[in-house]
């Protein structure tokens, strides 16, 4: 698989914690150039470190951006050609969540999350259909949220069904261009976002450990559905969760 990815740049959002960084460590050991996409300075330079640690080769940027910033989004596409010349890997992976009961929610929250979790993804897929080459893939990460949920996360539901939406659009949109687009609708998986959760903490959503995976099994499918090897599977929405939706 190393040779599908050597040379190539892929761009990885939310790239400092938990999945996105999983990600950004797998394209960065099969010899990509990464550009880790992340709002938070000070992580995203802890783990471009740590990734460079483990991995000599690993050429990686790391870009201080909140997705949901337009000048953001065109500013680290920018850079992304300045440094590596092409993009022929987006994963739209930055989101946030906000825990509380439909009722309670805010216009500011619904802004919140459907600017980071929906928004975000949209600018990146502009920016990246204007200067993306024929072969060239995008992943989206959505949740099973998008198809089954539970109370207190309306708008972070709602913004991930949109993101599979996104994705279908993106992908009739994209084939013309040969960009391929997918998304992933990861379950629970081991990362600072699960563990935060109030509803888990509170009981009221009850995991199971063996439906927890971990962010390199989701970082795997994201490399699979970004490389030649999945040149046909365009518009998929593919659950990886250890089988949680499928449970009676
Ligand atoms: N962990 C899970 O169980 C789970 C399940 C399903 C889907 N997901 C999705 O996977 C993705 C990654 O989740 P995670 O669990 O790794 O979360 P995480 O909280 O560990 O990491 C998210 C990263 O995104 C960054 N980020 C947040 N807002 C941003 C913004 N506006 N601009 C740039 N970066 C921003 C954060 O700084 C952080 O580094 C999210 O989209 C999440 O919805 C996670």
């Amino acid at each position: 698989m190393k040779e599908d990815f050597e040379g190539r740049t892929a761009l990885v959002t939310g790239a400092a914690s938990g999945i996105g960084f999983a990600i950004a460590k797998l394209f960065a050991a099969m010899g990509a150039n990464v550009v880790m996409v992340d709002r938070n300075e000070t992580t995203a330079s802890e783990a471009k470190t740590k990734i460079e640690q483990e991995i000599s080769h690993a050429q990686i940027l790391t870009a201080i951006c909140d997705v949901s910033r337009e000048n953001d989004v065109k500013r680290t596409v920018q850079t992304t050609l300045e440094r590596f010349q092409t993009l022929d890997i987006l994963v739209n992976n930055a989101g946030l969540m906000v825990f509380k009961p439909l009722e309670d929610h805010t216009l500011e929250d619904w802004n919140k999350v459907l600017s980071v979790d929906l928004l975000g993804a949209f600018l990146f897929i502009r920016e990246a259909f204007r200067i993306m080459k024929p072969g060239s893939a995008i992943v989206n990460i959505s949740s099973v949220h998008a198809v089954e949920t539970t109370p207190r996360v309306a708008a972070y539901a709602a913004a991930k069904a949109a993101l599979v939406s996104l994705t279908h659009s993106a992908s009739i949109e994209g084939k013309p261009k040969g960009i391929r687009a997918n998304c992933i609708l990861p379950g629970a998986v081991d990362t600072p976002m699960l563990w935060n959760n109030p509803n888990i903490k509170d009981g009221l959503e009850v995991i199971n450990k063996s439906d927890v995976g971990k962010p390199e099994e989701i970082a795997s499918v994201v490399a699979f559905l970004a490389s030649p090897r999945a040149s046909f599977v365009q518009g998929a929405a593919v659950s990886v969760d250890g089988g949680r939706l499928s449970h009676l």
